[in-house]
């Protein structure tokens, strides 16, 4: 039976270049929406700019211009991101459009008619210096508990206690260093501790969906039992939930309330619902029909793990209590970690997306590896440079890829494209079908890590019943082969064409673009591939064109070296100043005075040299810089400098780097790429610490 679904990501917050963690939840949502178009059901796939909020408001003023056109400069770089890892939204709206404002301004009325919005009056703090109200996390003190110096207004990093701002010990504005002062105002609330929303999402939390798959996965549902206090070591404490801020704000004005604003997370998931709205408009599809509250449109969310309370809880209560359809499965993943770090954007961690397109590598290895590595858990995955190239190399081109190249030449050569079989193919195409059904189903379920191996799998069976056959034996010579072993040559290579027509129909929801070029280039099918075309056998081909090249060392180098550029931090004049720490923060940091004992370049490296540094310790150590561009190694050999001495060795390509030696460069690194490595004046003796 075709189903209509009706599929979105998170929203991302239009402040920031998309990162390799965006780019992971769109591949994941991607590939299962091609899954089901490619069995005949009907997907809708949205998404939207998250452009509301203070974190963007802020960052407007910075720059001096307005949210608006911070939202607009962000927005414009989107699509060479997307269209770059082959990733189709059907459309990409904000949640500033016209459709969201006016669907979250009725879903609001609709709320306070079930008798749910009530407005109390709140103390908060206020930073009499700007003038506004502070979120949480622009306020900082001494943590209440433990005492720790800087922590957050909500939490402390410490000791991991959580409490109130207002519980801060001497807390101050990180917009100003004021200290704030208690202000009251009145507060918009949605009453989540209503006992029909506890009920209810009891029910919800627990349920399944005419898919007859669980609203959520095991793992989220145990969270949300702990928050529904229906776990054994917990009670049921849902507060209510505080919708509105005071202006200045950049959000959705609040209905009969002058000066109050929609708090962002209230309007954001709307913005899945506007986003659909304009598509249809736009498609001339029937919005009201299609998401009709008891029509059969499915609705799943993809998202990650910690915007769970956010889509579990508040989003499905207020589509409930306003009338509308509840979502049908939340599909929760976890975080992506590169070399096992944690994604940051200071020196050599993380990968920029941007720039694995810049340097030529292929989307679509990026597709498989992410694929390969997912399930349907909320597990983190790790992008690891070693495993992605094993991965690429061996399994997606040396199994995979391969097979074509393998096959296609003798048939070119010897048969003039021309495929035959040799007996009855039904036993091939029931292979093929059983084959390829488990792996629709993995994708299906989402447990795209399995449909790869079982893939790969078929991919073993077809290289090796072509290796079995030995048809180059028979290539060989051809002049001499009687009709039966030309038929026999024949019939090897279209069966091992068949087989890699399967797989890419197999693996066509993660590559589409290979399986559109193998369809249009190689086996002249109409694109593109459904899972239906499992069963008709190839017949002809046209000459091989080669279809993708493996991931070369140098790729990983020029992806994982080079510092990425802080695009966000970039001011007009150079680069914004950091927050502000306190000495204790500045003292964790072992700066050394150390002698270059030898410094050479690095085989296969454009951007570093290798170091030989003596910091005092009666040893040596190896640090990598990325210095190469400016300086020759003899220059720095027996020269002092300045090393981060107590930072994390950590592991490159070339080895590992026992420190960080320190060069002032400018924020555009690709505009100005001069770098200065620090000299300390004469006198200064390896191992003297620098305060
Ligand atoms: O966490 C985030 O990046 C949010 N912008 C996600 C919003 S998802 C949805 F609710 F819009
Ligand atoms: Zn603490």
């Amino acid at each position: 039976m075709s189903r209509t679904i009706f599929v979105t990501t998170a929203l991302p917050y239009a402040n920031g270049s998309f990162h390799i963690g965006h780019i992971m939840e769109y591949i994941q949502a991607d590939i299962w929406v091609r899954t089901m178009r490619m069995s005949g059901h009907t997907v809708h796939f949205v998404c939207a700019d998250d452009a509301h909020g203070a974190p963007i408001m802020l960052k407007a003023e910075s720059e001096g211009i307005s949210p608006r056109e911070l939202v607009k400069r962000y927005a414009a770089e989107r699509p060479q991101y997307l269209n770059g890892f082959h990733i189709e939204f059907d459309h990409w709206h904000s949640t500033s459009s016209p459709e969201n404002i006016e669907l979250s301004q009725s879903i609001y009325k609709d709320l306070k008619e079930s008798g749910l919005i009530y407005s109390k009056t709140i103390e908060q703090f206020f930073d009499p210096v700007k003038g506004m109200f502070l979120p949480d996390r622009y306020i900082k003190g001494q943590c209440p508990h433990c005492k720790a110096q800087d922590q957050y207004g909500d939490s402390c990093e410490s000791c991991s206690a959580v409490y109130r701002p207002t519980e801060l010990i001497d807390p101050y504005s990180t917009l100003t260093n004021a200290t704030p002062i208690l202000k009251s105002s009145e507060h918009f609330f949605f009453r989540l501790s209503d006992p029909r929303c506890v009920e209810f999402l009891r029910k919800w939390t627990n349920g399944q969906s005419s898919n007859g798959m669980s609203h959520l996965q095991p793992e989220v549902l145990a969270k949300t039992r702990e928050w529904l206090g229906e776990s054994q070591d917990s009670e049921a404490s849902l507060n209510d939930w505080d919708i509105s801020r005071d202006e200045p704000y950049y959000g959705i004005p609040i209905p009969d309330a002058p000066g109050k604003y929609f708090y962002v997370w209230l309007d954001a998931p709307v913005g899945y619902l506007a986003s659909l709205k304009a598509y249809c408009k736009k498609q001339g599809i029937d919005y009201d029909d299609l998401m009709d509250v008891n029509g059969s449109t499915e609705q799943i969310h993809f998202i990650g793990k910690d915007i769970v309370y956010f889509h579990a809880l508040f989003w499905p209560a207020m589509l409930k209590f306003s009338g509308r359809k509840t979502p049908d499965n939340l599909h929760v993943h976890g975080f992506i970690t590169v070399s096992g770090e944690k994604m940051s954007k200071s020196r050599g961690t993380g990968i920029s997306p941007i720039k694995y397109l810049d340097i030529g590598m292929n989307a679509e290895w990026m597709r498989y590896y992410i694929a390969a590595k997912l399930n349907a858990s909320v597990e983190d995955i790790d992008f690891n440079p070693d495993d992605f190239m094993t991965r690429v190399n061996s399994d997606l081109v040396g199994k995979y890829v391969n097979i074509a190249s393998r096959a296609a030449g003798f048939i070119s050569k010897h048969f003039n494209g021309q495929l035959a079989y040799v007996g009855n193919t039904d036993a091939l195409i029931t292979a093929q079908k059983d084959a390829a059904e488990p792996v629709r189903k993995a994708f299906e379920a989402r447990e795209y890590g399995r449909a790869i191996r079982l893939a790969m799998s078929y991919a073993d069976t077809v290289n090796q019943a072509f290796d079995n056959a030995k048809p180059w034996l028979i290539a060989k010579d051809i002049k001499q082969a009687n009709h039966e072993q030309k038929a026999q040559l024949q019939d090897i290579c279209s069966r091992a064409l068949a087989g890699f027509k399967a797989l890419t129909i197999m693996l066509a929801p993660v590559l589409p673009n290979l399986a559109n070029t193998v369809a249009n280039n190689l086996f002249s099918d109409e694109t593109p591939y459904k899972w239906s075309d499992i069963s008709s056998l190839p017949q002809q081909i046209q000459p091989f064109k080669h279809l993708m090249k493996r991931v070369e060392p140098t790729h990983l180098d020029a992806l994982l070296e080079a510092p990425e550029e802080d695009n966000n931090q970039a001011l007009p004049g150079g680069e914004a100043i950091a927050e502000t720490i306190d000495i204790k923060d500045f003292m964790k940091i072992d700066l050394r005075v150390a002698r270059i004992i030898n410094c050479e370049h690095v085989e296969g490296s454009d951007k570093l040299l290798r170091l030989v540094l003596d910091v005092g310790e009666g040893k040596t150590r190896q640090v990598f810089s990325g210095i190469k561009s400016s300086y020759e190694p003899k220059d720095l050999i027996n020269k002092l400098t300045v090393v981060v001495a107590n930072l994390a060795p950590r592991k490159m390509r070339f080895g590992i780097s026992e420190g960080m030696v320190l060069a002032a460069s400018h924020a555009n690194e690709k505009n100005n790429p001069g770098l200065y490595i620090l000299e300390p004046w004469p006198g200064a003796e390896p191992g003297l610490r620098i305060t």
